[in-house]
């Protein structure tokens, strides 16, 4: 053999050797436990991993799929409807409208002031103005890991105010797709005049046939609303937690039995998209000296468990 002779077999073997070598892995990885592996590591460069601030939730590996810090100037429309020139129901006295939410140093501000208006499509006069922000049809999901650090203004017995982050099902009227409370807050709802916050989730078998249990329990704790403080569900095909800070206060297990609402409990299995306001309760005319009050949203998160994901992707 002269040089290039050799040169060329040098390069055959070595071309040979790397096909081999390739021919092992291929072979290796068409096992069906290695290959699961190899998909879910491929899988896990497209998906963000975070730790939620629940620490009994720490031991299990957790996907971001939803996160925003209200860090940008502008509210995200891309994520965002706001409502405008909306009542919600017959008996709330907030209208929905004006400029009463807005991005300020990191957080979603909405604002619940004393101003008066004549509402024209009902001829109904309202003497507040809010607003209200949704997900639909931009964020939902399905099962998962919801929180919010929020804080609000000072809330005075009387003062009605009622800010809520909560969701409600797509797919499917209410109740009947399911509304999840993760947080709501009242003076006035049985709390000898002081602040609490409540957590409900409802469902129905048919429209405006509303299910709770246990509806609106409230966090006995004591909490400074003026401070933030985290407030998270866990929503999975079965149970739905809600935390305050990390601590578990309250657990709905689906197929509860219960005797007030004629049947069992039954969890959502639509997806949820978000909604946050700040609406005045009805029964009362309260001061407009306790106005305006705010609620800051520091960030809305949603994680999902690892499987729960990639179950959902698989399905996609
Ligand atoms: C995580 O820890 C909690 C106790 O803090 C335990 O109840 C739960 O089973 C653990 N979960 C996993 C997935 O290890
Ligand atoms: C708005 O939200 C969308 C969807 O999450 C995201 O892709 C986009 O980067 C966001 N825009 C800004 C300006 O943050
Ligand atoms: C009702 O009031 C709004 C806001 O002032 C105005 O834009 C609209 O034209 C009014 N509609 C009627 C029917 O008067
Ligand atoms: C609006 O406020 C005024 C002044 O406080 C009060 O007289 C009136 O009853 C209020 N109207 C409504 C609809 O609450
Ligand atoms: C739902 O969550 C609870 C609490 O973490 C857990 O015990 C249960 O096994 C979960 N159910 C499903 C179907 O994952
Ligand atoms: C709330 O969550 C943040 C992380 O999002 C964490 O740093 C903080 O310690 C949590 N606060 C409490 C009281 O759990
Ligand atoms: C939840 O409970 C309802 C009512 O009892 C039942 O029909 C449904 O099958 C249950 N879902 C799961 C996932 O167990
Ligand atoms: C429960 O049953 C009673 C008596 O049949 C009926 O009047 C009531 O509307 C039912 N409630 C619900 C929530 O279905």
């Amino acid at each position: 053999m002269n040089k290039k002779q050799l040169k060329t077999v040098s390069f055959a073997v070595i071309v040979l050797t790397i096909c081999y070598l390739c021919f092992l892995i291929v072979n290796k990885s068409t096992d069906p436990q290695e290959m699961k592996r190899y998909l879910q590591v491929q899988q896990q460069q497209s998906y963000q991993t975070a730790i939620p601030s629940v620490k009994s939730l720490q031991n299990q590996t957790w996907v971001q799929i939803f996160r925003d810090d209200f860090n940008r100037k502008k509210l995200n429309t891309s994520i965002w409807n706001v409502a405008n020139y909306m009542y919600h129901t017959d008996w709330e006295q907030t209208l929905y409208q004006g400029y009463n939410v807005y991005v300020q140093n990191g957080n979603l501000v909405i604002k619940t002031k004393f101003d008066q208006i004549p509402y024209n499509d009902t001829g109904r006069d309202y003497n507040y103005t809010t607003r209200w922000i949704d997900s639909q049809d931009k964020f939902f999901y399905k099962y998962g890991y919801a929180e919010v650090r929020i804080k609000f203004s000072k809330m005075v017995q009387n003062d009605l105010i009622w800010p809520a982050f909560w969701s409600l099902g797509t797919q499917m009227y209410w109740p009947t797709g399911g509304e999840i409370d993760t947080l709501e807050v009242n003076c006035n709802w049985g709390t000898n005049g002081q602040a609490k916050a409540f957590r409900t989730n409802h469902w129905g078998p048919k429209h405006d046939v509303d299910m709770c249990y246990a509806c609106g329990t409230k966090f006995n704790g004591k909490l400074d609303f003026t401070q933030y403080h985290n407030y998270t569900s866990v929503w999975n095909e079965t149970q739905i937690d809600w935390y305050i800070d990390g601590n578990l206060y309250r657990t709905v297990a689906n197929g509860t039995k219960i005797d007030s609402a004629n049947g069992t409990v039954e969890l959502p299995k639509w997806n949820h998209y978000f909604i946050f306001n700040q609406a005045i309760w009805e029964g009362a005319t309260p001061n407009p000296q306790d106005y305006p009050k705010y609620m800051y949203v520091d960030y809305v998160t949603v994680l999902q468990p690892l499987q729960t994901y990639l179950n959902q992707q698989q399905k996609h």
